[in-house]
């Protein structure tokens, strides 16, 4: 019957098909139409289009929606486990009762069935929303709760503006990403993003049914593992069924075009479209760094990228295996617990919680209760009010090992996770210093705290011997690998013996010379000046460190040749110099039209992102202003000068360092008058380069008739009175897009903010510059605004080694 049916159908199909014409460019499918390879529908605004496509290299034909502007960009296939391997003769079709079908040769190769509703009028639409829906034209509304189908019920790996991601265990309803095979296959491949719901929700990526990340559960406010920007743009909704969360979706400005794709490789990646709609932007990744890999510490540990290594035990637990870190291990009890009342809690705050393997949840209990409640089972590791919105309180308890603990960047210490540990342990840390401040006359005290300090520095440079030994030997042998090291007869030869006629420039730590390998391949060599002390193992494994620094917008180091005293570092050639060679000259500024200093610009945050936060390395550059952005053949940027800091072996310190060098006119308050260096203060670097950029002028030695405030106070003033358009550079007239320039400005107001705390972190900047219609927050006053522009002109630099002339570059980097 039901065959017979459907015969039925398709003979009426294809009748229709030779007497009708389609036309291309509709919103809508009716019954007696069909889609064949070639054909479309679009949606109202343009925005998507669903047909037949052949993903990258494969022969197969799907079914699938992508953007207009970007047809690579595909973002829901239908017949995922159905290819077409040949398109001629398949039609997609909608049949009378709502079903959806792909047909060929006679043969049903996919269907979606309705929701078991009969649409007595059923027509297919494509949604601006990138959805595709069946709605039944005789009823009235097209409220999604009237759609007989819709593909936002059927995830592929893209999750758009407006889908839900669902998993209510009441009902059985799973709603989920799950990434293409390859970039050829759209098949299922291994890794899937769900929810995990298990009371406390949190969003987890799996590779088959191995968790390899999780967001960190949903406190209230956000998921407590991810940082704590939050875009008024994407504002999670979340609908709970008995303080159980069912469904997740995100709440959007729908001028904005964005979504969320689970890569084949496992990595989740939120892009959004640039507003003349026809590139993306990368917006973040997950996960974002090594801590962010599922249980990377092992049970019991702790996992915090700004430390060497990044892993440690929690308060009383040692490293299970003794000699070298295996973490996979983790770190066991170092004195069992008393399981009566011998036990008590050492609070950690600012982290996300381990996992939830074995726990118990009450949603009432009082934070005392839960305690009490932790005391009475001997099975109890931790405890901790798993909420932080107004005032609740409730109780998580874990039993067993705690996992996949990691320091949140940003967190405040408002939830705090109570780790339970035996009074002894406990006493063992708080006595002592308890006795050494109270009992002790004070001679023996400064002794004894002397003696410590020795026989602490003893101990500490021991391991820090044999580890380095270790270290060394084990890099020794991979160094032919690893350090591409080149003849200095060689590099003489190419720099005509570093002739005047080749040197090009004169940058931090010494001289650059240009230099042609071969006709095609031309090097920029740095000869680093003589006054470095530091030994030749660790200056190599430098270089190793920052060889391995790749990413579009770094200059890349090839390698580097050290024979008796020389210490050259080489480098790939930029044919084009520096920024502040284009951007302040009179004539060549008017080669950077708007949309390329848009580029520049979001190269150059895309190029600091990616030293502050996805290289292995954190990188504090320190010194970023437009002369240490070099620009190729094509005007693409690219940061120079960073991780140099330790070629030269100066201050090491982490966080706040005696020697101040940087650029005065780039520099955050903070980092010139105090010294403190951070992630922010190449914020605001970043802020003062964008302004400079689209200004055209330079921060330092910028006249304004009127006042003697900097650019950045001209900014500042302009931007108060909203004249902001006023900054832009007059040579930009014609080719300028205002919103853009405007969100630039405001961007750039926002880096250069006089507190560190207000100034958004790299990934913020990047998501603020490449999103249309996000509302952004408003700037403070900049710092150094009231900087008069009396000094001598161009750029002055700070510094305290005498020897060095010119510009200084002294960038930061720490391990992670
Ligand atoms: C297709 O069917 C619709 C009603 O379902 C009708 O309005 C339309 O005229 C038909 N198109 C053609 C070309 O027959
Ligand atoms: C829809 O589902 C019914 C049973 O659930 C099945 O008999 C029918 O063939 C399906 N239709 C299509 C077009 O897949
Ligand atoms: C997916 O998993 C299978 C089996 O575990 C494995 O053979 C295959 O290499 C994996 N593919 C990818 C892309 O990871
Ligand atoms: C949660 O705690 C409250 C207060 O102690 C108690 O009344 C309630 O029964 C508990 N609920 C569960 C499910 O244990
Ligand atoms: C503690 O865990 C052990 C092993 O998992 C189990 O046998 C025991 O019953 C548990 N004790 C309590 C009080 O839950
Ligand atoms: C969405 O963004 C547009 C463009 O930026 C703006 O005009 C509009 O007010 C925004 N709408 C909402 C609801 O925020």
């Amino acid at each position: 019957m039901a065959y017979w049916h459907f015969t039925t159908f398709l003979c009426t199909i294809l009748h229709a098909v030779t007497l009708l014409k389609f036309s291309i460019g509709a919103d809508t499918l009716r019954p007696n139409q069909t889609i064949v390879n070639g054909q479309t529908l679009i949606s109202q605004s343009q925005i998507f289009e669903v047909g037949f496509f052949s993903p990258g290299a494969s022969a197969n034909s799907f079914l699938g929606i992508w953007y207009r502007n970007t047809p690579d960009v595909v973002c829901w296939v239908a017949n995922r486990n159905n290819p077409i391997t040949d398109p001629e003769g398949v039609f997609l079709a909608i049949a009378r009762n709502g079903a959806l079908v792909i047909s060929g040769a006679g043969r049903v190769i996919w269907s979606a069935n309705s929701s078991g509703r009969v649409a007595s009028n059923p027509i297919l639409q494509l949604l601006d929303t990138g959805n595709l829906v069946v709605v039944d034209e005789a009823g009235e509304s097209s409220s999604p709760k009237s759609y007989i189908w819709q593909s936002f019920d059927y995830p592929s790996d893209t999750r758009l503006p407006g889908m839900d991601m669902v998993d209510n265990t009441d009902t059985g309803q799973e709603k989920y990403l799950t990434s293409w095979r390859n970039s050829d296959d759209p098949s299922p491949g291994n890794f899937s993003y769900r929810i995990e719901n298990q009371g406390l929700a949190e969003m987890v990526i799996f590779q088959g049914t191995t968790k390899i990340y999780r967001t960190g559960q949903w406190n209230g406010l956000g998921f407590m593992g991810t940082p704590p920007y939050q875009s008024p743009a994407f504002k999670s909704n979340f609908e709970f069924k008995n303080d159980v969360l069912v469904s997740m979706s995100e709440i959007y400005n729908y001028s904005m075009v964005a979504r969320l794709r689970i890569e084949p490789s496992g990595i989740l990646q939120r892009y959004s479209m640039n507003e003349k709609k026809d590139k993306w932007n990368l917006v973040f990744t997950l996960p974002q760094d090594l801590c962010d890999n599922y249980g990377r510490c092992g049970p019991y540990g702790i996992c915090n990228t700004d430390k060497t290594p990044i892993c440690e035990c929690l308060k009383g637990f040692a490293p299970k295996a003794q000699q070298e870190w295996d973490w996979s291990s983790g770190c066991a009890r170092i004195r069992p617990l008393d399981c009566g009342d011998g036990d008590g809690f050492v609070g950690l705050s600012g982290v996300k919680f381990p996992d939830m393997l074995k726990f118990w949840l009450n949603t009432s209990m009082t934070i005392d209760e839960c305690r009490a409640e932790c005391l009475k089972n001997c099975n109890c590791t931790a405890y901790a009010n798993p909420y932080r919105t107004g005032g609740r309180s409730g109780c998580l308890i874990w039993f067993g090992d705690l996992i996949d603990i990691r320091e949140v960047p940003g967190a405040d210490n408002k939830q705090i996770l109570y780790i339970r540990l035996p009074v002894s342990e406990l006493e063992s840390t708080n006595l002592e210093k308890t006795q050494r401040k109270k009992k002790m006359p004070g001679k023996v005290r400064l002794t004894l705290a002397a003696a410590g300090v020795v026989f602490f520095c003893l101990i500490c440079c021991t391991t820090l011997v044999i580890r380095r030994l270790k270290r060394q030997a084990a890099e020794r042998k991979n160094e032919d690998l690893e350090l591409p090291l080149f003849r200095l007869s060689m590099i003489a030869a190419a720099t005509n013996n570093f002739s005047n006629g080749n040197m090009i420039g004169e940058g931090g730590f010494g001289l650059v010379y240009k230099g042609n390998l071969s006709a095609e391949e031309e090097i920029a060599v740095k000869r680093l000046s003589k006054t470095s002390t530091q030994g030749l193992e660790e200056f190599k494994n430098e270089v190793i460190l920052i060889v391995k620094l790749q990413h579009r917008n770094l200059v890349r180091l090839l390698g580097c040749c050290i024979e008796g005293e020389e210490r050259l570092l080489i480098y790939e050639y930029m044919q084009n110099g520096s920024l502040d060679y284009f951007v302040f000259d009179e004539t060549r500024r008017k080669l950077l039209t708007w949309p390329k200093r848009f580029d520049i610009i979001m190269g150059i945050a895309r190029g600091l992102l990616y030293l502050h936060h996805d290289s292995r390395l954190r990188i504090i550059h320190r010194d970023l202003k437009t002369s240490n952005i070099l620009l190729d053949a094509n005007l693409n940027p690219k940061i120079s000068d960073f991780g140099l800091a330790r070629t030269s072996g100066c201050d090491q310190s982490v966080d706040r360092t005696k020697r101040v060098v940087g650029t005065y006119g780039y520099m955050a308050p903070e980092y010139a008058i105090d010294g403190k260096f951070s992630v922010k203060s190449d914020v605001f670097s970043m802020g003062v380069l964008l302004l400079e950029i689209v200004s055209g002028k330079r921060n330092r030695g910028f006249t304004y008739c009127g006042h003697h405030h900097s650019l950045l106070g001209h900014a500042w003033l302009l931007w108060q009175e909203n004249k902001d358009l006023e900054l832009i550079d007059e040579c930009l007239n014609d080719t300028f897009v205002e919103s853009q320039v405007k969100r630039c400005i405001q961007v750039g107001l926002l880096c250069v903010q006089r507190f560190p705390e207000d100034r958004p972190v790299m990934s913020s900047v990047l998501f603020m510059l490449g999103s249309e219609g996000v509302v952004l927050p408003q700037p403070k006053e900049p710092g150094f605004f009231m900087e008069g522009s009396c000094s001598n002109s161009a750029e002055n630099h700070i510094r305290s080694t005498e020897s060095n002339k010119g510009s200084i570059t002294i960038t930061e980097l720490e391990p992670r």
